[in-house]
């Protein structure tokens, strides 16, 4: 089964091009308490590297295209994000990596809680062994 759970937004349009609307609990699996955004990432470099106890978030590049490494602790996969009407569900407990921002990225990421720094895992191993507690539960 693929942990890489892709949402495929729906799009209006007309001649005078395309619009996507987003709204809590229709189109993102939650209510909405904080959109942030990412750009300007140098071409070598990677980030995220963390998971999250209880952030769920929606990313979606919504100008170039930047790679997602996803790991449940026992699967990793990854998938090239490349288009602003699909997004990848970043679910809570799910270490992920972001790798190869093309030079026009811009990550759109949408939260279900506001800024925690407590909420997130960046150390792989802690990761790893709070995985192995929820599966013993
Ligand atoms: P971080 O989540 O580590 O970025 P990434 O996962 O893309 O590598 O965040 C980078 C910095 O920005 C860190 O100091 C925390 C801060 N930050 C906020 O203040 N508010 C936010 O909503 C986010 C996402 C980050």
């Amino acid at each position: 089964m693929s942990i890489i759970k892709i949402i495929n937004f729906n799009v209006l349009g007309d001649e005078r091009g395309s619009l996507v609307a987003l709204e809590s609990n229709k189109d993102i699996p939650f209510d909405i308490k904080r959109i942030y955004y990412i750009f300007g990432t140098q071409k070598d470099v990677a980030r995220g590297f963390h998971a999250h106890k209880e952030l769920k978030q929606v990313a979606v590049c919504i100008s170039g295209r930047c790679k997602f490494i996803m790991d449940d602790g026992s699967k990793k996969q990854d998938v090239v994000m490349e288009s602003p009407t699909q997004a990848i569900l970043i679910d809570k407990m799910q270490w992920h990596e972001m790798h190869d921002f093309s030079e026009d990225c811009v990550l759109m990421v949408i939260a279900s809680h506001h800024y925690d720094e407590s909420d997130y895992i960046r150390d792989y191993n802690q990761f790893l062994s709070l995985i192995q507690k929820t599966k013993g539960k």
